[in-house]
Order: C-alpha cells, then sequence, then structure tokens
C-alpha cells in the first residue's frame, strides 16, 4: 500500500501565503499551451481552460467565440515576446506557462514588458478578428470622418480597434481588478502597463491603401484604417522597456500611488513602463530570481549590440562550433514562368557562451 504525505499547514498560514503573494495578472498565458485541436465551442469547455480567474471564465461562457481569439492571442504574446528579446540576455522563456518564473511576478522591468504586450496583443487580436470576420459581434471599424485627400477615397475594412480595446482591457485586467488579489502596488503596476501597451496599440493604428487604376497606374487609392503587425508594437515597447522608470508606491494626496523613485517629484508618465523590483542581469542561473543564465546560449562575434558575445557571455568567453547550413543556390530563371535552384553547403562558424 502506498501513503501520500499531506502536509498539514495551519489555516492562518494558508490565509497570509494568499495575501502575501504578488498579484499575477497573466496566468491566462498559459491558454498558449492548448493544442490546436481543442476547440472551444461548449461552455462547459471554459473550466479546462487553464489560468483564467472568475471573471475570465465567465467571459468565457457568454463569448465562447471571442475566447477562441484569446488562445490565439496567448500563442502571439509567446512568440513576439520571444523573437523581441532573442539577441538579449533575458528571452522571455520564462513566459512558457505554466512554469511562471519569479521574473514575472515580482514587478521588475521584464514583467513591464509582458503585461504591455500581453494588453496590446490581445487587443490586436480581437481587432483583427473582427476584420477578418471570425467574430460575428464585431465588423470592421468606422469609416474616418474628415475628407480624404484627391485620388484617395475611404474604402476597405478597418481593423476595429475600439472593440478590441474594449473586450480586450476586459478580459486581461480582470486579474487586476479581483478585490482580494496580490498587493495594490503591484496592481497598479500591471494596470498601468498594460494601459502603457494599449497606447501603443493606439499609436500603430495606421492609413493603409490599395493601389486602383488601369494597368496598376495607381489613379485612384483606396484607404482605410489598419493596425500595425504586432512584432512592430513589440519593437517599440521594447524600446520603452529599455528605458523605463523605477517606481516607488507612496502617499501622493490621499492615497498611495506609484511615483518615479530617482527622479524629481513629477507623476508617472502615460507613456512609460514602469517597475517595482529591480532585475538580476541575468548571468548566472538562479531559479530563485528566474534567471535561466546565458551559459550555451549563441553569441554573435562581429555585433556590438546586446547578442555580441561580450555583453551575451558576460565576460565569461565563448565556445566556437561550426554548422552546415543547405542553401538554395545556383537558380535559373525558365521562360516562363518558374525557377530552378541547387542545393549547396555552407560550414558556418558560430559561438555559444561559456
Ligand atoms: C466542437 O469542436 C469539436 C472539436 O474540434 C468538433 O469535433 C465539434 O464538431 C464541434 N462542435 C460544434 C457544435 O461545433
Ligand atoms: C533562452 O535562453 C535559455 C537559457 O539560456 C535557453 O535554454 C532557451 O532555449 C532560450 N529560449 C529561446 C526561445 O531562445
Ligand atoms: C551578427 O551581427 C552582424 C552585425 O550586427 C550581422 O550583420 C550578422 O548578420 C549577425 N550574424 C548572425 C549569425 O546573426
Amino acid at each position: 500500500m502506498e501513503s501520500v504525505f499531506i502536509p498539514r499547514l495551519p489555516l492562518t498560514f494558508l490565509i497570509l501565503l494568499l495575501l502575501s503573494q504578488p498579484c499575477s495578472g497573466i496566468k491566462w498565458l498559459a491558454l498558449s499551451q492548448t493544442p490546436p485541436s481543442q476547440h472551444v465551442n461548449k461552455t462547459q469547455h471554459c473550466k479546462l481552460l487553464p489560468g483564467l480567474v472568475s471573471a475570465q471564465a465567465q467571459l468565457c461562457r457568454t463569448n465562447l467565440e471571442l475566447m477562441q481569439t484569446i488562445i490565439q492571442a496567448a500563442r502571439e504574446v509567446k512568440k513576439t515576446c520571444q523573437k523581441t528579446f532573442a539577441d538579449m540576455r533575458w528571452n522571455c522563456s520564462s513566459i512558457d506557462a505554466p512554469k511562471y518564473l519569479p521574473d514575472l511576478e515580482r514587478g521588475t522591468r521584464e514583467s513591464a514588458f509582458v503585461y504591455a504586450l500581453s494588453a496590446a496583443a490581445i487587443s490586436h487580436t480581437i481587432a483583427r478578428a473582427c476584420t477578418t470576420g471570425d467574430l460575428r459581434l464585431c465588423s470592421c471599424g468606422p469609416i474616418p470622418g474628415e475628407i480624404p485627400e484627391p485620388g484617395y477615397r475611404w474604402g476597405g475594412c478597418a481593423d476595429n480597434l475600439h472593440y478590441g480595446l474594449m473586450m480586450g482591457s476586459k478580459f486581461s485586467d480582470a486579474p487586476m481588478k479581483m478585490k482580494k488579489s496580490g498587493s495594490h502596488a503591484n496592481k497598479l503596476m500591471h494596470l498601468h502597463n498594460s494601459e502603457v501597451g494599449r497606447q501603443a496599440l493606439r499609436d500603430a493604428l495606421v492609413m493603409k491603401c490599395k493601389c486602383h487604376g488601369v494597368s496598376g497606374s495607381c489613379s485612384i487609392r483606396t484607404c482605410w484604417r489598419g493596425l500595425q503587425d504586432l512584432k512592430d508594437i513589440a519593437m517599440d515597447l521594447k524600446t520603452k522597456y529599455l528605458s523605463a522608470t523605477k517606481v516607488v508606491h507612496r502617499p501622493m494626496g490621499t492615497r498611495k500611488q506609484l511615483v518615479p523613485k530617482d527622479i524629481d517629484i513629477r507623476p508617472v508618465r502615460e507613456n512609460e513602463l514602469v517597475y517595482l523590483q529591480s532585475s538580476p542581469d541575468f548571468c548566472a542561473k538562479n531559479d530563485k530570481l528566474g534567471s535561466f543564465g546565458t551559459q550555451d546560449r549563441q553569441c554573435n562575434k562581429t555585433s556590438s549590440g546586446s547578442d555580441s558575445c561580450d555583453l551575451m557571455c558576460c565576460g565569461r568567453g565563448y565556445n566556437p562550433y561550426t554548422e552546415q547550413v543547405v542553401e538554395r543556390c545556383h537558380c535559373k530563371y525558365h521562360w516562363c514562368c518558374y525557377v530552378t535552384c541547387k542545393k549547396c553547403e555552407r560550414t558556418v562558424e558560430r559561438y555559444v557562451c561559456k
């Protein structure tokens, strides 16, 4: 017979543990691991989805179609975060739910970026889904009020930013709006950074046009308001990450607010990312701080940026290795209309950190 040891923690201890936990508002990113075959088309499915707080599960039950789009958004966040930080010591691998690491729970600069990107991505995905017809409760965004310039006319289907922002913030801010979750400072920080993400999204609504006219002469252009790609918004947020402001939670007037720590007394700006805890340098592995370390990471010997072997390897040095890459080469164009290529192998030298 097997016996299972169940530790009995006093109830008061458990309550204290719950209260002292930082607010985790991005557990829903665990949705990125939902298998593509798992279609959410029954309200019972909402119970099976990981990481949802009650208000999010409620939204799932009342709007199943939207949930499918939100799962897609979680995948986009993970992919885009890791691509955007592929050249940095912190490479966003901790986003891989369910093993959330402390770097995203403690209120660091890295969590500021992830919250901003998550908020932007969810609204971005919903706004686009309105346009493509994946969501039945919304459609194209409004046609702009102003009269277009000569040679231009409004047409096409605008991305529905308004609907995206409304439903996206309802879902992604829900954990921070709960009464009994985490510290007030953490919640304020996450809400602020989420709003910075949504502002970056608003700034990414640009005019997109298509040419018409005799044989592509482009005498008439049909234009609409469309969102830039998420990777561009992520680059914008990465710039904000690099210049993020450290804040403290301090009384201002009648309430406690986040204010910049070092700089003169000024309120936090609407377009700056803020963080409460300093990050480690991510050079060495430290599970407690959520650092994977950079051992065995690939570095670039000729770069002078953050992916250079000097910076990436933190001065520990690096090991070269060679890799065979297969490329298309000696391509020939055949009339009409195809191209044939040969395959060539080439040896390239690469480097990994010691
Ligand atoms: C729900 O999704 C499952 C799995 O993709 C599918 O087999 C089933 O036909 C769907 N049911 C409805 C009512 O659309
Ligand atoms: C990020 O870095 C860690 C540790 O160095 C590595 O194991 C992981 O594969 C990297 N992740 C990505 C997505 O590159
Ligand atoms: C290394 O960095 C240089 C300069 O930034 C760049 O041109 C090159 O493509 C990079 N190599 C790799 C393998 O990423």
